[in-house]
């Protein structure tokens, strides 16, 4: 058998390395087949001209790996059934599958294969009030990749964290930024550093709720929250909201299985945009002692409030161990930096960090050194400063839009705070015919429908107002108006 191999008697590696590799290839890729004969040890020695002892010594090798064996009298063959293939076994055809027992799955992984968690479809019409994301035109990257490029200079990133909770320093500055804006009490110790919300969120349900147990949650309300909920086997216990935030009376009616946690968004209730007014709060906190039950607040987008002073966090106004603070630099920065933060009550917290190191280890450590330098160094405060009045603009020339374009057809809902604000309608249209008509005319459109546990007899959407200019929302509502007609 003719059989040709480029060895090279000139390169660093031994020649009887390099046959074994080509050989080992050869066998691989198909160019020699499983129970093919192999030529001799002599007649390949031959052929390439070298020593058969540098053939011997690669083909024992294979030998002894399993590519090649040997039929005593009848020479060397490829193996029928080669390592590598049971290595590198191939894909189950989907024929297969449907014999197969089925894979045993948790709990936790049979709600999954039950779900099935679409992306959130997102308008992209040439005038689009998507809401969600900040302006990331506004974002000063310039600022951001030099602290970037200073940091990545060195090499003291690179290793595994040493500290569970997170970057220490980013610790401390989150604290002191929370306890004067927000009125948050606590200490860096109470502070862990999450991939954003989501995980503050998944975390503190592994660590508090057995499946089956009841969360009482507003109504309509925050759809991750809801689906991080649900995927732990939660009971949820739908609250409504009003304009003063969630109606904290109905916590009170007797329910047949205890709450253990109340899931709020109180500075700017998402989606309705409500502030939990101060007796609210106080109500709420008091409620909670007295049920022994937790309170998770999530203060996502707080930093912008326009006009009215902040009302302080409820963590801050609790005397007990019962609020869980959950924040994000998710509107302020920007949301794929993933890093959020939990404040913890300090019993929760060698918990929480094992729970969270256990979970992923720890977040990217580059990223948190530059936010903190960011922080520190006074660029966050000014950057929301500038932000908060770039919204204001945008908030202030969308209210007006709405109110003159459609006047008492709508209610405007929640426009205090945040970078969206939802609006009431009456129509006679659909809740599709509307997102139909606004789209024939280039307008994106988002619906508040899917953010109801339980179904409410009313067509509410929700402008995002973050990522348009003041002449695109003008121009949008003009153009939706026009589309939706005027008042039943
Ligand atoms: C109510 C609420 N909480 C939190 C977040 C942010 O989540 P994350 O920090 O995981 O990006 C959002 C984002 O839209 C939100 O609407």
């Amino acid at each position: 058998m003719d059989f040709t191999l480029s060895l090279d008697p000139n390169a660093p590696i031994p020649l009887h390395q390099q046959l074994y590799n080509e050989l080992r290839r050869s066998i691989l890729t198909g160019r020699l087949l499983p129970q093919q004969r192999i030529p001799s040890s002599r007649s390949l020695a031959k052929s390439l001209g070298i020593s058969r002892t540098t053939v011997t010594q690669s083909y024992d090798r294979l030998l002894s790996e399993g590519y090649l064996e040997t039929i005593h009298g009848s020479g060397t063959y490829v193996c029928s059934q080669l390592p590598d293939e049971l290595l590198h076994s191939a894909p189950i055809q989907p024929a297969d599958r449907q014999t197969q027992p089925p894979i045993h799955l948790s709990q936790y992984g049979n709600y999954l294969a039950r779900t099935s968690i679409q992306l959130q479809k997102e308008p992209n019409q040439p005038i689009s009030f998507r809401y969600g994301s900040p302006a990331f035109d506004c974002f000063p990257l310039k600022l951001w990749r030099r602290l970037l490029s200073r940091h990545s200079r060195t090499t003291q990133w690179m290793d595994y964290a040493t500290d569970m909770q997170g970057y220490h320093p980013l610790r401390a500055a989150i604290a002191q930024y929370l306890s004067r804006v927000r009125a948050v009490q606590c200490t860096p110790e109470q502070v862990i550093i999450t991939n954003g919300t989501q995980q503050a969120l998944d975390l503190m349900m592994r660590i508090l709720i057995e499946p089956g147990e009841t969360i009482a949650l507003e109504d309509p309300g925050y759809l991750s929250a809801r689906r991080i909920f649900l995927s732990h086997g939660a009971r949820l216990l739908p609250i409504p909201v009003d304009e003063a935030g969630l109606v904290v009376e109905t916590l009170t009616k007797p329910v047949a299985e205890p709450i253990r946690l109340v899931y709020v968004t109180p500075s700017h209730q998402f989606p309705t945009g409500a502030t939990l007014s101060l007796p609210r709060r106080l109500e709420l906190l008091a409620w909670a002692m007295q049920h022994h039950a937790m309170i998770l607040e999530d203060d996502y987008d707080s930093e912008f409030r326009y006009g009215d002073r902040p009302i302080p966090a409820l963590q801050g106004l609790s005397q007990a161990q019962s609020v869980i603070y959950m924040g994000t630099f998710s509107k302020v920065l920007f949301p794929s930096l993933r890093i959020g933060y939990l404040v913890l009550p300090p019993d929760l917290v060698p918990i929480a960090v094992q729970a969270k190191w256990l979970s992923d280890r720890h977040l990217p450590i580059l990223e948190q050194i530059v936010l903190t330098e960011f922080i520190v160094e006074g660029h966050l405060e000014s950057h929301i400063r500038k932000m908060r009045s770039f919204y204001d603009q945008n908030r202030q020339v969308l209210v007006q839009a709405l109110q003159s374009h459609f006047g008492e057809q709508i209610t405007i809902l929640g426009e205090k705070a945040g970078l969206h604000l939802m609006v009431r309608l009456q129509t006679n249209l659909s809740d599709e015919e509307l997102v139909q008509r606004a789209t024939q005319v280039g307008v994106g459109v988002m619906l508040a429908r899917p953010h109801y546990l339980v179904p409410a007899d009313r067509h509410e959407l929700i402008f995002g107002y973050s990522e348009l200019n003041p002449t695109q929302i003008q121009t949008g509502i003009a153009q939706l108006a026009q589309a939706i007609g005027s008042p039943p």
